[in-house]
């Protein structure tokens, strides 16, 4: 009797333990393509993000490569390390514009190629904390998002011009011509070195500031002189972030694109894709980051700005292909956005506050939908809706084909007018042609909701 009592009780521990250890592994390996549209969800229903690369490229104010492409040495650069201190920094400002420009989840660089950190690294002296300004970047910024429902990214460089071990390659200002000069100037520096630093900044990010919903690693450029998943040790650090934050995001340049595993989303940068992006004949998730004008670190006196107009354009283009956009601001020294990128912020914000059911839980149209010159379509298949983005204003009338049988109303997003329209005649009888008022209405790029039986 108190044998069998016995042998229950271990047993139903063993099982216990059994579970506890599926529940604890997350098998990231194997995760099915359900789990992952799971895990993607409020990413892809977000389509709009802001990034934030800030460090101490905000001084010379001439681009966050400076370093490199003036082919400083640490100790020329280190001039603004001591001069660092952005004494407007308010995070809380930062996450208010993001949040009423309409993006859903904003990426701060946690460390940018120059190897400064904006956090409270233990493995580094050379961090915002350390700097006359003297603050946790990271942690003010994590708290000032959570404050305003936004989800928070990091982007984390894997290159790095500032630590000691991290070997000199072809994209480090001190750069080389020759291999014997590139083996002179390498002795002594031990890149499993850096890995490990690496790895223990990497577990400190996505330990010490609550749930991190992003992880953006930048960038490999693997072959002579370059470098790749071995040396940053990216399938070690994989498997690390997927345990610390097994729902965390994580984008394509660890150089583990062959694996499934290895990546969440594309990343297409600074140029607009022409369809939606597929691998081994599947379409994939993906985001494109973009800038304002060029440089991701403020650049005072760049002048090729994007307009309101275009940026929407960026914004709605991405959604109609089924990807997000990630669009920069980089904030200058003293730690405020440029009031250029400010504007633009406001506008897409004007714009979004009307328009953001076309964005939101939005993605490409079905096929059997034809989008009339100068617009762009896109589609919630929740709600049935299609969103006709106007980026030209017609002459009183828009046709859309092969469409009669499938409306039940139409309407202007901005302020829900009526749409009235006449359907075609004989062998036209299945399009639609759309009557518009004359006047544009006061909206950059005009939406038209059609509301699908
Ligand atoms: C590039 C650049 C970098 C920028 C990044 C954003 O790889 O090196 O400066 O941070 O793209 O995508």
């Amino acid at each position: 009797m108190r044998n069998s009592l016995m042998i229950r009780l271990v047993s139903l521990l063993l099982l216990a333990f059994i579970g506890f250890q599926s529940v604890a592994q997350v098998d990231y390996k194997k995760e099915t393509p359900e789990q992952k549209a799971k895990r993607m969800d409020w990413w892809t229903d977000a389509r709009f993000g802001m990034f934030i690369h800030w460090g101490l490229y905000a001084l010379p104010a001439r681009h966050e490569w400076v370093k490199n492409y003036e082919r400083m040495t640490s100790e020329q650069y280190q001039k603004y390390f001591e001069e660092y201190n952005p004494d407007l920094f308010n995070p809380k400002e930062w996450a208010r514009m993001a949040k009423e420009a309409g993006m859903k989840y904003v990426v701060l660089t946690a460390k940018h190629h120059e190897g400064f950190c904006n956090f409270d690294s233990k493995y580094t002296d050379y961090k915002t904390t350390n700097t006359q300004f003297g603050r946790d970047v990271i942690k003010e910024y994590v708290e000032a998002l959570r404050g305003e429902g936004l989800k928070v990214g990091f982007y984390y460089s894997l290159i790095d011009w500032h630590h000691p071990d991290y070997t000199i390659d072809r994209v480090h200002p001190q750069r080389q011509e020759s291999d014997s000069a590139y083996a002179r100037l390498n002795k002594g520096k031990d890149m499993a070195k850096y890995r490990e630093y690496l790895k223990n900044q990497v577990r400190e990010l996505l330990t010490n500031y609550g749930q991190i919903d992003v992880i953006w690693f930048d960038f490999s450029f693997p072959g002579k002189n370059g470098k790749g998943r071995d040396d940053w040790g990216s399938e070690d650090l994989l498997k690390m972030v997927r345990q610390l934050q097994p729902n965390i995001i994580i984008d394509d340049r660890l150089d583990l694109k062959d694996k499934d595993y290895g990546w969440d989303f594309e990343s297409p940068e600074q140029y607009k894709v022409e369809k939606w992006p597929e691998r081994n004949g599947q379409k994939v998730y993906w985001e494109t980051c973009q800038t304002f004008s060029g440089s991701w670190g403020y650049f005072r006196d760049e002048t090729s700005w994007k307009s309101p107009a275009q940026l929407l354009e960026l914004l709605i283009e991405s959604v109609s292909k089924g990807g997000n956009l990630l669009l920069n601001v980089g904030p200058t020294a003293r730690g405020l956005f440029d009031y250029r990128a400010q504007d633009r912020l406001k506008a897409m914000g004007e714009w979004m506050k009307y328009n953001n059911r076309s964005v939101y839980g939005c993605t490409e149209a079905p096929a059997e939908f034809v989008a009339p010159d100068n617009t762009l379509l896109t589609y919630n298949a929740k709600t049935k809706r299609l969103y006709i983005h106007l980026l030209a204003y017609p002459m009183g009338n828009l046709k859309m084909k092969n469409m009669a049988d499938k409306i039940k109303y139409v309407q202007f997003l901005h302020d829900a007018s009526e749409v009235k329209y006449r359907t075609g005649k004989d062998e036209d009888s299945q399009s639609v042609n759309l009557q518009l008022p004359v006047l544009k209405p006061p909206m950059e790029i005009p939406v038209i909701e059609v509301i699908l039986k």
